[in-house]
């Protein structure tokens, strides 16, 4: 999870939006950790779980990452910036179905499955980019 996290960063654009299905424990977060520090390798990337949003910069880009398990309404994510940030800034959603159909289309899906410590992914999205 922290290579592929890795992996992502290396081709991220402004205007990002990566969609981690999982359930707990997946490694939704792990896969984050992975990609700030590919860049930053000292920064803590801790759980956004109770401030829903933690911000990164990197490279010039500004990273939302995001834990949407407390959001109780699609809307509440208008109060917390995240809509105006999606399609400008990159943003990473943990439980982005919590967003409803608020959630962008074009948005990168990335579906972690688990048994043990063995994790199975698959994306869908960004046809003809190389992730
Ligand atoms: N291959 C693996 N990839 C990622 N995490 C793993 C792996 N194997 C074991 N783990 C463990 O699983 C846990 C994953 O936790 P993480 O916080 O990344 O999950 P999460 O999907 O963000 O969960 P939540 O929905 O609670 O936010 C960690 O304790 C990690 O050490
Ligand atoms: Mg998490």
């Amino acid at each position: 999870m922290l290579e592929l996290g890795a992996r992502l960063g290396r081709v991220l654009r402004a205007g990002d939006t990566i969609a981690l299905v999982g359930g707990l424990g997946a490694g939704k977060t792990t896969l984050v950790r992975g990609l700030v520090q590919s860049v930053h390798p000292r920064e803590t990337v801790p759980s956004p779980t109770y401030t829903l949003i933690q911000t990164y910069e990197l490279n010039g880009l500004t990273l939302w990452h995001c834990d949407l398990y407390r959001l109780e309404h699609p809307d509440e994510a208008y109060e917390l910036g995240l809509i105006d940030a999606m399609g400008e800034d990159v943003c990473v959603i943990e439980w982005p179905d919590h967003l409803g159909s608020l959630l962008p289309k074009d948005a990168l899906g990335v579906e972690i499955k688990f048994d043990g410590d063995a994790r199975t992914v698959a994306l869908r999205g960004w046809e003809g980019r190389n992730v």
